[in-house]
């Protein structure tokens, strides 16, 4: 898998997303619409400006010829006319590029149902039980149905490079329809404000081929190291309350308020891409969780430093 690329040893760089690399066929076809468009916009505007500079120069103080009035409303017609076409025509090819890029998902099980958090995201697939949280893996060159929900507020998803765009909106259900063309690390971020840490809620998307992605998959349907559950961490985890709001399968702790962290030391970044996912960050997090994101629900624990040191060796056993 590609690492993600680093700015400097706090915060994760991200490179320059565009609309335009589209790297899904939903994308492709959203930019094929948004193509025309352009194109109509711009033979509008040339053909306005030139008739201005036209009507400029030949009605000119100086020369001033009589204007006449064109013969049986010819000119009105066409003013008329062309216009009522192009929205008609248009109107037409937004609905069919609706239609092919969202098609109806009724009784349809979803690949992957991501649940928006404040500030996180969550991702699960029914198919195998597969839970995680963050950075959402999926096969590529598949034709995948994304179902999306709100544990809160109002979010919305945004990959520029997937082209569509969706809220996640409580107790509701929308979904999305995604066919990723090419293998890599994607980013967006939650697109729609939703309280102090919107901006720090990005979105990672690691794509991979169906082989790697099925053991990807696999590996995550299965239950913790049972060697981690030995380390002293193991105990601490569910003493110091993490396991009210966390989950590690294959443990007592079944908390679902904050990330699953069955396999949390498999991911390359914490804090949805904010942080690199290695022992110091993890420690520097849990001495005071508030301080890289402030406003999250995970409170300043008052943990002892040997406390936080035990939970870190647990936790970065969990791969
Ligand atoms: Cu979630 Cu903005």
């Amino acid at each position: 898998m590609q690492s993600l690329p680093q700015k400097d040893s706090i915060s994760v760089d991200i490179p320059l997303q565009s609309i335009f690399d589209a790297a899904s066929q939903q994308g492709i076809e959203i930019n094929r619409l948004t193509g025309a468009f352009f194109i109509a916009a711009g033979f509008i505007l040339l053909v306005v400006t030139g008739l201005t500079a036209y009507i400029l120069y030949r009605f000119r103080t100086g020369r001033a010829p009589a204007a006449t009035r064109s013969p049986a409303g010819s000119w009105e017609v066409a003013m008329i006319g062309i216009p009522f076409l192009m929205v008609g025509g248009f109107l037409y090819y937004s609905i069919h590029t609706m239609q092919r890029v969202l098609p109806d998902a009724a009784g349809r099980t979803p690949d992957v149902i991501i649940t928006a958090h404040q500030w996180w995201w969550e991702a699960r697939y029914p198919g195998s039980g597969a839970v995680t949280a963050n950075e959402i893996h999926l096969p590529v060159k598949k034709r995948l149905l994304l179902r999306l929900l709100s544990a809160d507020v109002i979010h919305d998803w945004w990959i520029p490079a997937f082209g569509n765009k969706m809220d996640l909106v409580p107790n509701r259900e929308n979904h999305l329809w995604l066919t990723i063309d090419k293998p890599g690390v994607y980013y967006g971020a939650c697109s729609e404000f939703c309280g102090a840490q919107h901006a720090g809620m990005r979105l990672v998307v690691v794509v991979q081929p169906q082989e790697a992605f099925d053991k990807w998959q696999a590996h995550h349907a299965a239950p913790a190291s049972p060697e981690a559950a030995a380390l002293p961490g193991a105990a601490l985890f569910m003493e110091q309350t993490c396991a009210d709001c966390h989950r590690i399968a294959g443990t007592a702790a079944n908390g679902t308020t904050g990330p699953d962290l069955t396999h949390v030391a498999g991911r390359q970044t914490l804090l949805t891409g904010l942080i690199r996912n290695d022992r110091a960050h993890l420690e520097a997090f849990l001495r005071n969780p508030q301080e890289r994101k402030p406003g999250i629900y995970m409170p300043y624990l008052h943990l002892a430093d040997s406390t936080v040191k035990a939970l870190t060796a647990y936790l970065s056993q969990l791969e």
